[in-house]
């Protein structure tokens, strides 16, 4: 596996691998390497000739008090990682080589990228709209994979995709794969980490209070209610506040608060021990 720091290194080996009519997967990643992100490159192995992920932890997508320089790196254990899955090529630019002196632009998504993350988080998802747009644009990858633990993210980018023609048949498909779960249910997270024991515990309240409310919504219980005792559920098993717990249209992500009658998403983001967990699940409509 070649690993990359510079784009034109990048873009001579993009055209050698793609040299004989093959095809190529891009999975965009900021390292710290789990399951859930070597599923996105099985996934992408198993539907395209090459695979190449990336590693860059992008400053744009950090607000100015959060955890941009504590994020893990640790670049030689995530390549070797990703050799042993087959990856073709890793693409670890330095933030100058991503953004030289001069850099002036950024992709707002309007709609999907208001909400949830992006109501607690302001100009997260322009971060992440406008690194994922110069990822496709640098890689030109015939297919590209997200995890739906992001749901919002890849709505976001499915958006962009549509919005700026970065899609197939011109251009990427894009690809959502589901999220991947620790034994006891929470959904892995390169910020699990920084749970200490008792917050690890305490943690797994959040897929089950999940499921609960998820069953309960589909009996026919009250919304609101329901999501109101999901939150009171959460203080109580030792998370210190919830920044949402909501139910959404799954494409559009605009809130209901009545049993859905077509597919929805209960959206969470919620804090224990410093750390932010998202997570969400299907609710049939
Ligand atoms: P990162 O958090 O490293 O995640 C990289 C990819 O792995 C994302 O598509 C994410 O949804 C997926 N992923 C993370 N945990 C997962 C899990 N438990 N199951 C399935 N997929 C999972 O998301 C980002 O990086 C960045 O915002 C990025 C898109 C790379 C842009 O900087």
């Amino acid at each position: 596996m070649q690993i990359i720091h510079q784009l034109k290194m990048l873009r001579k080996t993009v055209s050698e691998l793609r040299a004989d009519g093959s095809t190529v997967a891009i999975v965009p990643t900021m390292g710290a390497l789990h399951e859930g992100h070597l599923t996105l490159v099985r996934a992408a192995k198993q539907r395209a000739d090459h695979v190449i992920a990336t590693i860059f932890v992008n400053p744009t997508q950090f607000g100015p008090n959060e955890d941009l320089d504590a994020y893990p790196r640790q670049l030689a254990q995530d390549a070797a990682m990703l050799e042993e899955e087959g990856t073709a090529a890793l693409w670890a630019p330095a933030v100058e080589e991503m953004y030289p002196g001069g850099f002036s632009s950024s992709i707002r998504v309007a709609g999907v990228s208001e909400g949830f993350c992006g109501a607690d988080r302001p100009g997260h998802f322009d971060g992440v709209a406008t690194v994922v747009c110069k990822l496709f644009n640098q890689v030109r990858p015939d297919l590209a994979f997200f995890g739906e633990k992001d749901w919002q993210q890849l709505a976001v980018i499915r958006q962009m995709a549509r919005d700026l023609d970065l899609m197939l048949p011109e251009a990427t498909d894009i690809i959502g794969v589901p999220t991947v779960r620790e034994a006891d249910g929470l959904a892995m997270s390169s910020r699990n980490r920084y749970l200490d024991k008792t917050d690890r515990a305490a943690a797994v309240a959040l897929p089950n209070g999940m499921k609960h409310a998820i069953a309960a919504i589909t009996s026919g219980d009250a919304v609101t209610e329901v999501l109101a005792q999901l939150q009171k559920s959460l203080i109580a098993a030792g998370f210190a506040s919830v920044d949402y717990a909501q139910l959404a249209d799954a494409d559009s992500l605009k809130p209901l608060d009545t049993k859905p009658t077509k597919p929805a998403r209960l959206l969470v983001a919620a804090r224990i021990g410093g750390t932010r967990l998202i997570d969400n699940m299907a609710v049939p409509g």
